[in-house]
């Protein structure tokens, strides 16, 4: 933690200007709050698309008004280049999250997941570049993995895409690179492994499972588990991906930057050990949840397993993941309950 909790003391004494793109959305939501809270100087890009101005309210409420006065918000859309390079002037660092999320929906509507997710991507990559940000540090996603089958996964290694969201995740990381190399330009990927926290939308076809399942637990509704269960993966508690960020935006050494780093734990935990975790972490705070789980197909495009190797990122960037996935949980459940109990 060394490096992040210098960086954390260091940057109120000397604020930057950081553009988030998808700051109505789960990860940028949170990117903002704590950006906000070490007085640093916020504009913000959304659509609105799958964001929410409910999660906005909340940062807002979550920080002091001086330290909302320093936010800025656009509604904007990185598919139009005009909204990107708006949004990118005078900037220092850009983290850029604006994407559709889920493999399920690119399954559905592969043209809608490709313009957002390449076009915009590459929209905001050029307004970066020519407003000579200091960084550009994006989202890209642990599906890059793909059908490769090693565990733990290591960056360089990587199989081919199961999905129209990987393929573009992928693409992203082909662009930032050639833009390093042809442009001089410092972009860094940050291959997300399922990440989860307090704003994560429960709602919706394309929900993640952990809060699909709390919101199922708290609502009394059965849960479907895809597969048999024994589907893994290295959940990432939503305070490790906003140390990885700005460590990565705010990284200077030349080999550290213009990289792919995995985030994550470095653990598994499968679908079936997740339901119980669930489970008894709501039971402590008062949810019986007596029901049985129900089985189903695995999904179309689904890896079966996923964990990372974090050394890469912990060696380049100094990040040490704060929270594992159950000292996560027992941040996010409470959050969940209150939210969802309010109706
Ligand atoms: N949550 C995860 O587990 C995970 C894992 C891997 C990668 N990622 C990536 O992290 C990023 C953030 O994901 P999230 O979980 O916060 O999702 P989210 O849907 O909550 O946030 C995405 C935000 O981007 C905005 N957006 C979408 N299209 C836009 C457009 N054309 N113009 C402007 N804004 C637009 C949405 O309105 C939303 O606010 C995405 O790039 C996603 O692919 C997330």
């Amino acid at each position: 933690m060394g490096r992040y909790l210098d960086l954390i003391e260091g940057l109120p004494k000397n604020p930057k200007r950081w553009l988030v793109t998808g700051v109505a959305g789960f990860i940028g939501s949170n990117l903002l709050e704590q950006l906000l809270r070490l007085d640093q100087e916020v504009v913000g890009l959304d659509n609105f698309s799958t964001g929410y101005q409910h999660n906005l309210d909340e940062v807002k409420d979550n920080v002091t008004p001086a330290q909302w006065a320093r936010f800025v918000f656009k509604e904007g859309d990185i598919t139009n280049i005009q909204d990107c390079r708006a949004a990118c002037t005078d900037v220092d660092y850009v983290l850029h999250q604006a994407a559709l999320g889920s493999v399920p929906r690119s399954l559905g509507d592969p043209i809608a997941t490709n313009a957002t997710n390449i076009d915009g991507f590459l929209n905001i990559l050029v307004a970066a570049r020519d407003s000579s940000v200091k960084s550009f540090t994006y989202a890209a996603s642990s599906s890059t993995y793909g059908d490769h089958p090693a565990l733990p996964k290591v960056e360089e290694t990587i199989g081919n895409p199961l999905s129209p969201y990987a393929v573009t995740k992928y693409v992203n990381e082909l662009y930032a690179d050639v833009f390093g190399k042809c442009y001089g330009f410092k972009a860094t990927g940050l291959r997300y492994f399922n990440v989860f926290g307090k704003r994560q939308d429960p709602n919706g076809a394309y929900a993640a499972v952990i809060p699909k399942w709390t919101a199922a637990m708290i609502l009394d509704e059965t849960i479907i588990i895809n597969g048999d269960g024994s589907t893994s993966r290295d959940f990432c508690f939503i305070e490790n991906v906003i140390q990885a960020n700005l460590l990565a935006a705010t990284e200077e050494r030349d080999g550290a930057t213009n990289q792919v780093y995995n985030v994550a734990v470095g653990a598994r935990t499968s679908l079936n050990d997740l339901y119980v975790m669930l489970k008894t972490e709501l039971a402590a705070l008062g949810v019986k949840y007596r029901k049985e789980p129900k089985y189903s197909e695995f999904r179309a495009g689904d890896v079966l397993h996923s964990q990372a190797s974090v050394e890469k990122i912990k060696q380049n960037l100094g990040y040490t993941p704060s929270n594992s996935i159950a000292d996560g949980l027992k941040i996010a459940m409470p959050w969940y309950l209150k939210k969802l109990r309010r109706g």
